[in-house]
């Protein structure tokens, strides 16, 4: 008797979060050499017909996971999304609770090779820790990826991952996938397709609503506890357009402008410390537990 495969939600399109992040250490491979380096692999000549050839090489679930996040992130829905999410009046629990609840988000992938979620973020954390980083940036590396729990809340994979871009303007031409847009109902909206659409120049992104996802939540539920450079690493890590394509300047100010480089060193730590062995996780527990007190109180509001 044949088994057939239970069918995919069409909101689901991916078997696991991970395949969207294999996707970007494809169209941003790790510099030459083992490790995370401070500075970042982009490379500023690439050819446009590379990044079309990203597009073509996608999978079939990848692909269709930036069509769904294309057509449906709308100025409208990310707003709707912030008024839902950003009160933080869903659940009170620490840090490291936080990271064993996001834990239980398990998906269909191969539990013998891939991270568990809090795998990754004590790979990322545990890196930056054996490259001497600061203790906040540890900290922040342990945390940044805690804002999936929205996977939880049944929201769909495009509404909580992909890379994030300024809605309310013009989509960048660097956006990979940007035809999808064309679906996208804000597309056809003429006071969201100019330059600076509803913002000013040089208004500063604080001011700027990015597509929804776990970035801007885990940011808003840290923002009294960190550093600025750990809030812009939460905030904008998955923001390539900006910190990679270089896209997006004419919004940014000063502080932006000088924070990049915080974001920019925290990214290889995200990208490329996947394969880098699965961490203790009860043998590590005792440092972050001191290393969360420092920064954290005991609970926070989710
Ligand atoms: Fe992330
Ligand atoms: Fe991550």
């Amino acid at each position: 008797m044949s088994i057939t495969p239970s069918p995919i939600p069409s909101n689901q399109p991916l078997q696991s979060l991970d395949e969207w992040e294999d996707f970007m250490k494809e169209r941003y491979p790790a510099p030459m050499g083992a490790g995370p380096k401070p500075t970042v692999g982009y490379d500023p000549d690439k050819k446009e017909s590379q990044f079309r050839n990203y597009e073509a090489d996608a999978r079939p679930t990848v692909r269709e996971f930036y069509r769904l996040n294309h057509t449906f992130q709308t100025h409208e829905f990310g707003q709707a999304k912030r008024r839902q999410y950003l009160g933080l009046d869903r659940m009170k629990m620490g840090i490291w609770e936080a990271a064993e609840y996001l834990n239980k988000l398990v998906d269909d992938s191969d539990p013998d090779t891939d991270m568990t979620q809090l795998e990754h973020l004590l790979q990322t954390a545990e890196q930056l820790r054996r490259d001497g980083r600061p203790r906040w940036m540890i900290l922040t590396g342990f945390v940044h990826d805690l804002g999936k729990i929205l996977c939880l809340w049944d929201e769909p994979q495009w509404a909580v991952v992909g890379d994030t871009f300024p809605t309310g303007c013009a989509y960048s031409d660097k956006i990979v996938f940007h035809r999808f847009f064309e679906a996208n109902p804000d597309h056809a909206d003429a006071r969201y397709q100019t330059r600076c659409g509803v913002y000013e120049e040089g208004c500063g992104l604080d001011a700027v609503a990015l597509s929804w996802g776990h970035d801007e939540y885990i940011y808003q539920v840290c923002k009294d506890h960190l550093p600025m450079e750990g809030l812009y690493m939460l905030r904008y890590h998955s923001f390539y357009p900006w910190h990679r394509e270089e896209q997006y300047g004419h919004l940014c100010n000063d502080q932006d402008r000088a924070m990049l480089k915080w974001v920019r060193e925290f990214n290889p730590y995200d990208l490329y410390t996947k394969s880098h062995g699965k961490p203790d996780v009860k043998a590590l527990r005792p440092f972050y537990d001191e290393l969360i007190r420092e920064y954290f109180p005991a609970q926070i509001r989710w």
